[in-house]
């Protein structure tokens, strides 16, 4: 399919899913519609991605919708493999990102990020994409893509595009849908905690201790059962931890409210 279409000259975006699309999705849709000729949604819940115990049986699934949704945002085809295709039996090989990975989620959450880069390598291999989106709302998968994209040499415009948050000021997440609406108010205090912190680097603060101090009162204050994973302050592109807030760094955090482990980030210079 992916030969055909570069046959006839026309350049193919991709937007990698896992389904349950929300407005945060729909934007790099459009965002790759703009930018390639024929877009590819794909939808693909990828086990290697979860660890035992983590929600995989329970991720949110409407595909239904999902097509719907894609066909009006201006994707062109929607793939949704098998895991038998992407993973057939006897399968034994991952793609490993190094440094990048050993932060943030990925010492929570130790082997999720070997099975994203993975399963988007071989969404590349048959996709074959000229342009490939993805959002901020997960920074650290969006960097750690960046850097297999490049490191192996594919030849692909590599897009992040910003997230997309509720009016009420939290992002989008296929997550959310677990929530009620009380929960949903609980779960704003990691946008409260990262408004809090732009707003003290805004009046000059630039400490990592005290800023955190900050929002560790705020997530408490907003929703008292939460339990915070990690907040962290890191320089975007190679996210190593900063002493001082300066211009690049970007504040993230992972907040587990009502058994729902979210993760939320903002750029503070
Ligand atoms: O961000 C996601 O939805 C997934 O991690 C991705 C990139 C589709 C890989 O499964």
């Amino acid at each position: 399919m992916a030969r055909q279409i570069t046959g006839e000259g026309k350049t193919i975006g991709l937007v990698p899913t896992m389904g349950s699309l929300h407005e945060g999705h729909l934007s790099l849709i459009r965002r790759a519609a703009q930018k390639a000729d024929v877009v590819i949604v794909s939808i693909f819940v990828n086990p290697t991605q979860f660890a035992p115990g983590e929600d995989f049986s329970s991720y949110p699934r409407n595909e239904k919708n999902d097509i719907e949704k894609i066909r009006l945002s201006g994707g062109d085809i929607v793939f949704i493999p098998k895991a038998i295709d992407i993973y057939p039996d006897d399968y034994q090989t991952y793609v490993t990102v190094e440094e990048l990975t050993r932060t943030l989620e990925g010492t929570s959450r130790p082997t999720h990020f070997r099975g994203v880069t993975t399963v988007v390598t071989k969404l590349y291999n048959i996709c074959r994409p000229d342009v490939v989106v993805f959002g901020m709302k997960d920074f650290q998968q969006a960097v750690v893509l960046r850097q297999m994209t490049t490191d192996l040499g594919y030849p692909i415009k590599f897009i992040i595009a910003p997230t997309v948050r509720e009016p009420e000021g939290f992002a989008m997440s296929s997550r959310n849908a677990f929530f009620d609406n009380e929960q949903r108010s609980d779960a704003l205090c990691l946008y409260y905690a990262l408004r809090s912190a732009r707003d003290m680097v805004k009046a000059g603060i630039t400490s990592p201790e005290k800023i955190e101090k900050e929002m560790r009162a705020v997530i408490k204050a907003t929703c008292s059962t939460a339990g915070i994973d990690y907040i962290a302050f890191n320089e975007f592109s190679t996210l190593r931890p900063v002493k001082k807030i300066a211009k690049g760094t970007i504040c993230s955090l992972a907040v587990i409210i009502h058994g729902v482990r979210l993760i939320d980030n903002m750029k503070l210079m």
